[in-house]
């Protein structure tokens, strides 16, 4: 005889035992565009936190990696809970039954974005990227392109009207940026701020003008 009130106390315990509730699960794909060192910086922040981090990095962005910072592919998943090769289309990240509270594509290549907003699913980042557009959680896009092509926009506009959160990693100057490392750390910090976790990495804007034009002679 099925005893109702047993099943679902078993469940309640099992939900909590897997999963911890006060703890966030975000998966990370990095892909071939230029601008690795946002993804790597990301993934050290998280390492900070006690939010579970997924990483696939595609074969591109390998390259792209070592190219442009002193990472190797190795160290950076040093700073990751978990990694998945990017052909393992049967990873468990794959499944929109492996729960997570997102995922973001930093840095993200028109390749890549093209890909995800045709539903192609060439490889595991594109894969888990239609999961998550399925599931309706939620995607961040940190895409990086210059300049961009009509086809490019059209794309990142389907992305956009999915709910997609496209993230372009444009320096802002409004805080004063005294060094590249703040420039990136501005846009790590935003990419957080979409997924509720707040890291001050740089300052943010405090809503006081600093009129700098009172000691430029102005020009009668
Ligand atoms: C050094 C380097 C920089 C690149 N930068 C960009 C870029 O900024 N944006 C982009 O869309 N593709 C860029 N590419 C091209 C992508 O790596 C290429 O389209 C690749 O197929 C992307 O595949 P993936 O999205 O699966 O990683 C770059 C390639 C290299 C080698």
């Amino acid at each position: 005889m099925c005893n109702a009130s047993l099943g679902s106390k078993f469940i309640v315990s099992k939900v909590h035992d897997e999963y911890n509730i006060n703890m966030k699960k975000l998966i990370i794909g990095m892909t071939g565009s230029s601008g690795a060192i946002f993804g790597a910086r990301l993934l050290e922040v998280l390492a900070d936190t006690n939010i579970e981090t997924h990483l696939i990095v595609s074969k591109w962005a390998q390259q792209t990696l070592e190219h442009e910072t002193s990472y190797t592919l190795d160290a950076l998943r040093e700073l990751a809970g978990e990694t998945y090769s990017v052909g393992d289309m049967g990873a468990k990240v794959s499944s929109g039954s492996f729960h997570t509270d997102g995922m973001v594509i930093v840095p993200c290549s028109m390749r890549s974005v093209a890909s995800i907003a045709h539903g192609l699913g060439d490889h595991l980042v594109h894969r888990v990227a239609d999961v998550i557009l399925k599931e309706r959680r939620k995607l961040v896009v940190v895409p990086r392109e210059l300049p961009l092509s009509t086809l490019h926009l059209e794309n990142l506009l389907k992305l956009s009207k999915m709910d997609v959160t496209i993230l372009p990693p444009m320096p802002a100057f409004y805080n004063h940026p005294k060094s590249l490392d703040d420039m990136v750390d501005h846009i790590v910090m935003r990419i957080l701020d979409q997924f509720d976790v707040a890291r001050e990495l740089v300052s943010r804007w405090d809503g006081k003008m600093h009129n700098n034009s009172k000691r430029i002679h102005p020009i009668k």
